[in-house]
C-alpha cells in the first residue's frame, strides 16, 4: 500500500518535467525541415553465389536512375539520324548480343567485331573485346559518337535530350541540378545495364539444389571442369576440355574477363589486345567473353566467325593454330582435346544449361516505349 501512495508524486513531477521540457522545446527548437525532393535509394543484393558488385561510389543505384537508363538505352536520338538506340545491336532475346556477325551502324558501315552480350556487366572490369575501357560509365560514352556506329557527338544528343522535359524532370530530382551532360547520360545508362543480370539458368538452379542435371549435362559438366589433352600424348591431360582455365566457374559468371589467344588464327587480321597496347606480346588476344546464355549469343568470337557451338567445341578440340602467343591452356601442341563425339554433344548440353529464360524475357529490361 505504500507504494501506491509514492507513485503520486513521482508521476507528478515526471509529468511536470515533461511540461517544462516540451515548452521549452517550443522556444528553443528550429522549424521543421520541409523535406527536399530526391531520388530513391535503390539496394543492390547479389545473387547466391556471385562476388559482390562493383558499385562505382560516385554512381550509386537509384530507383530513378535505373528507369531513365533503361529509357535512353532504348532510346534512338542517341544516334545522329534517330534511327539507332543502344538496343538496335543488343537484343534481349539475344542475350543483349548480336545476332549479326558484324553491328552495322546508322550509315549503313559493318564494324569488324561482334557486338558483345551485355550480361552481369557490373561483375566485369573491362570492357570491349580489346578491354579498352576500364569502367562502364566510360565504355557507354563511346557507341554514340563512334563514326561505324551511332555517328553522332554529345552535343547533338544533349540538345535532344534537354528538349524532352520528362527526362530533365528525372535527371534533375537525381542530380539536383538542370547542368546535364553525357556523364549523367552514362551514369544513368550504366546503372541501368548493372541491374541486366542473368541468375537463373539452369546452371544456377543446379546449384541452388532446384534443378537435376541430365547424364548427358552432368557428363559435360565434368568435361568443361577437366585438365585437357590425351594423357598419353604428354602434358597432364585428363580427357576434359579445359574450358574453366579461362571460363572459370568461380564467381559464376564463366569468365576470367582477362584476355588471352584462344588459338583462332596463325596471321592476326584484328590484333585484339595488341592494338590498344602496341605490345607485340598483347597481338591477337581478346576479352574472355561470359559463356551465360551462349546458346542465344551466336555468332561466336570477336569476329562472329562461327555460326555454331559445334564448330566453336571442334575448334577448341583441334588444339587451335600456332602462334607466339596462344595461351599455354590451348592444346595444339599436344594433339588438341581429342574428345568423342559423345564428349563433344555433353559438353554442348551443358553449355545450354547457361540459358536463362528469365533472363531473355524479363520486363525490367525490356523496351519501355
Ligand atoms: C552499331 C551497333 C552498336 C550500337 C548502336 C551499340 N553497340 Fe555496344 N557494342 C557493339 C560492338 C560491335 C561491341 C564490341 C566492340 C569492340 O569490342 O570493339 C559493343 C560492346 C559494348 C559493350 C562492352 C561489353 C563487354 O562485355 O565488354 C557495352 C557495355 C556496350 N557495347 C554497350 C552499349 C551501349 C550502352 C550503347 C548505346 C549507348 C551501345 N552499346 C550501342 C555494337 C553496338
Ligand atoms: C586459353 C583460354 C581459353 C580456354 C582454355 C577456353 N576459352 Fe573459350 N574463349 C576464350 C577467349 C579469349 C574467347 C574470345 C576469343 C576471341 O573472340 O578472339 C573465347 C570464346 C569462347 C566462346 C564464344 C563466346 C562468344 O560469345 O562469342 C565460346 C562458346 C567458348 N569460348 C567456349 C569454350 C569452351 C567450351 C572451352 C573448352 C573446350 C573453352 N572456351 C576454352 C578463352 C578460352
Amino acid at each position: 500500500m505504500r507504494n501506491y501512495k509514492l507513485k503520486y508524486p513521482i508521476a507528478f513531477i515526471i509529468l511536470l518535467g515533461l511540461f517544462i521540457l516540451s515548452s521549452c522545446k517550443k522556444d528553443t527548437a528550429p522549424p521543421a525541415p520541409i523535406p527536399t525532393p530526391g531520388p530513391t535509394a535503390y539496394t543492390w543484393e547479389d545473387p547466391l553465389f556471385f562476388q559482390q558488385m562493383i558499385i562505382p561510389e560516385d554512381n550509386p543505384f537509384t530507383v530513378e536512375g535505373i528507369d531513365l537508363g533503361r529509357k535512353l538505352f532504348y532510346d534512338n536520338r542517341l544516334s545522329a539520324d534517330n534511327t539507332q538506340a543502344c538496343a538496335s545491336c543488343h537484343l534481349q532475346e539475344n542475350a543483349f548480343g548480336d545476332p549479326n556477325q558484324f553491328s552495322t551502324g546508322i550509315d549503313g558501315t559493318e564494324g569488324n567485331r561482334q557486338g558483345m552480350t551485355l550480361i552481369n556487366l557490373g561483375y566485369q572490369f573491362n570492357y570491349f573485346w580489346d578491354a579498352r575501357s576500364e569502367t562502364l560509365e566510360e565504355q557507354i560514352i563511346q557507341p554514340v559518337i563512334n563514326p561505324i556506329e551511332m555517328h553522332t557527338t554529345w552535343a547533338e544528343v544533349m540538345v535532344k535530350i534537354k528538349a524532352d522535359q520528362s527526362y530533365m524532370e528525372v535527371f534533375e530530382l537525381i542530380y539536383a541540378t538542370s547542368d546535364i551532360d553525357s556523364i549523367h547520360v552514362a551514369k544513368v545508362i550504366a546503372q541501368f545495364l548493372r541491374t541486366v543480370v542473368s541468375s537463373e539458368s539452369k546452371y544456377d538452379k543446379w546449384r541452388k539444389g532446384e534443378y537435376e542435371f541430365t547424364p548427358s549435362e552432368f557428363n559435360g559438366f565434368q568435361i568443361f571442369q577437366k585438365e585437357g589433352g590425351d594423357p598419353e600424348l604428354g602434358q597432364g591431360g585428363e580427357w576434359g576440355g579445359d574450358c574453366f582455365h579461362c571460363h572459370p566457374l568461380a564467381g559464376m559468371q564463366f569468365s576470367d574477363y582477362q584476355l588471352h589467344n584462344n588459338g583462332l588464327d596463325s596471321v592476326f587480321t584484328d590484333l585484339g589486345r595488341g592494338e590498344v597496347t602496341g605490345d607485340p606480346d598483347d597481338y591477337g588476344r581478346f576479352k574472355t567473353p561470359s559463356l551465360r546464355n551462349v546458346e542465344v549469343s551466336g555468332p561466336y568470337m570477336h569476329d562472329g566467325r562461327f555460326t555454331t557451338l559445334e564448330e566453336v567445341v571442334e575448334h577448341y578440340n583441334s588444339g587451335g593454330n600456332p602462334s607466339a602467343t596462344i595461351d599455354p591452356f590451348m592444346k595444339y601442341t599436344t594433339g588438341g582435346l581429342q574428345l568423342s563425339d559423345q564428349s563433344k554433344a555433353d559438353l554442348i548440353a551443358f553449355l545450354k544449361t547457361l540459358t536463362d529464360i528469365t533472363f531473355l524475357t524479363d520486363t525490367a529490361f525490356s523496351d519501355p516505349n
